[in-house]
């Protein structure tokens, strides 16, 4: 397919720290050559045709185009049933979040919500979010539990999630968030509710496969440090990767991922200089969810910081019915870029290969040959005018496996 005025390929791009347009490494004007949804070559349809010498099909591009790795959302909760507009309204009185929560609003009306819909609802509406991420150009969506609560119902949720993968061509990857919040069921007993997940549910995700990650909310109302530490090692000698939301209201979440080892600790809103630095000299990504700080009114986390100091960081929707409902990861990346100054080469990593490494993908985020061929590709001469634009440029081609949708 091509040609291309600017191939992004960002084969350049090192996973920490601040990020250059040079990183990027673009060729312009050039071809991709796919092979049973890889990428097998970059460069002069000419030479293309030497190589792939009887039975290959060509694709031209009419107009000018830019092509860019498909887009990953590493952290979203586009599974769940109802909606959070009461709860919206009071926050624009001022209410904040966790009281509302409080309140009997928050993560467990949604559970309750999602409880009650049917199965095939759930599976329609998270298939629906989905696609409209896709028309964005996201070809790997992160998608969690956490809506069900019980060993019951998060498995119903993990299995729409599987069937939405199964159903749809972008690539849904699964995460157990079981230890979202205390259902009230349990009287407050949290150890008693860990217990149970890690004891019951987590064994039997393993034995029907239907996630490979474990995250949990670390936050005094949800799972304190030490409640969630013990519950992420069960997790892990049961062999799953971790990932944790962190220092959202405070602090104390990134430390504890760090500790565990997780792939990713998301959210990072009260992270601070210490906290930063931890991160840094961590495996651990840094994921900022600039939707979450625009549907809460809260301040960005310091991707700055976080860049300058040496992390790995991500960006992505989360989008949920309550703290983020927007659900549009490119309109939120420029408008992170806007107040943080991100540069747009780092805002494009952020959501590529850094959101890949995010997942522990190896096999995309980047243009390269051997990597799959999931790509999107834009209606315009010039890379930066995505975030630029904020969200409002369209995608005109997305690719996923080599095959258009
Ligand atoms: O990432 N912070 C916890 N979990 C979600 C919100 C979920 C909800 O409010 O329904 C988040 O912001
Ligand atoms: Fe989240």
């Amino acid at each position: 397919m091509g040609p291309f005025t600017q191939i992004v390929t960002m084969d350049k791009v090192r996973y920490n720290g601040p990020v250059t347009s040079k990183d990027l490494n673009i060729a312009e004007n050039k071809w991709i050559a796919v092979d049973r949804g890889n990428i097998v070559g970059i460069g002069e349809l000419l030479e293309f045709r030497q190589l792939f010498s009887n039975d290959y099909s060509i694709q031209e591009m009419e107009k000018p185009t830019v092509l860019l790795p498909g887009f990953i959302d590493c952290h979203t909760h586009i599974c769940y049933g109802g909606n959070r507009i009461d709860d919206f309204s009071k926050k624009l009185q001022g209410i904040p979040y966790l009281q509302i929560a409080k309140e009997g609003g928050g993560i467990f009306s949604t559970v309750s919500a999602t409880r009650k819909s049917e199965y095939s609802d759930l599976l329609i509406n998270t298939k629906l979010r989905a696609r409209s991420m896709m028309e964005c150009g996201i070809t790997t969506i992160e998608v969690k539990s956490g809506y069900g609560l019980s060993v019951e119902d998060e498995i119903r949720m993990l299995k729409v999630i599987r069937q939405v993968g199964e159903e749809i061509d972008a690539d849904i990857i699964s995460t157990c968030l079981a230890a979202h919040t205390l259902p009230p069921d349990f009287n407050g007993n949290k150890k008693e509710y860990l217990d149970i997940m890690a004891e019951e549910l987590l064994p039997e995700i393993k034995r029907q496969s239907l996630s490979k990650r474990v995250d949990i909310f670390v936050e005094d109302t949800a799972f304190s440090v030490d409640e969630s530490k013990s519950y992420l090692h069960k997790a892990k000698r049961l062999g799953f990767d971790l990932t944790v939301h962190a220092d959202q209201f405070t602090a104390g979440g990134s430390t504890l991922a760090v500790d565990v080892n997780a792939v990713s600790a998301d959210h990072l809103e009260a992270s601070g200089d210490k906290e930063i630095e931890i991160l840094a000299k961590s495996n651990t990504v840094a994921v900022v969810l600039p939707g979450a700080s625009m549907g809460l009114g809260i301040p960005f986390a310091p991707a700055r910081k976080l860049l300058d100091k040496g992390c790995c960081v991500a960006v992505a929707s989360d989008w949920n019915p309550g703290s983020a409902p927007m659900g549009h990861l490119l309109t939120q990346l420029g408008v992170l870029a806007a107040y943080e100054k991100l540069s747009v080469a780092e805002s494009l990593a952020s959501i590529t290969c850094r959101a890949a490494k995010a997942l522990r993908l190896s096999d995309r985020g980047k243009i390269q040959n051997g990597m799959r061929a999931d790509l999107v590709g834009f209606p315009s001469s010039d890379y930066r005018e995505i975030i630029y634009r904020q969200g409002q440029l369209k995608p005109s081609h997305v690719w996923i496996k080599g095959q258009q949708i």
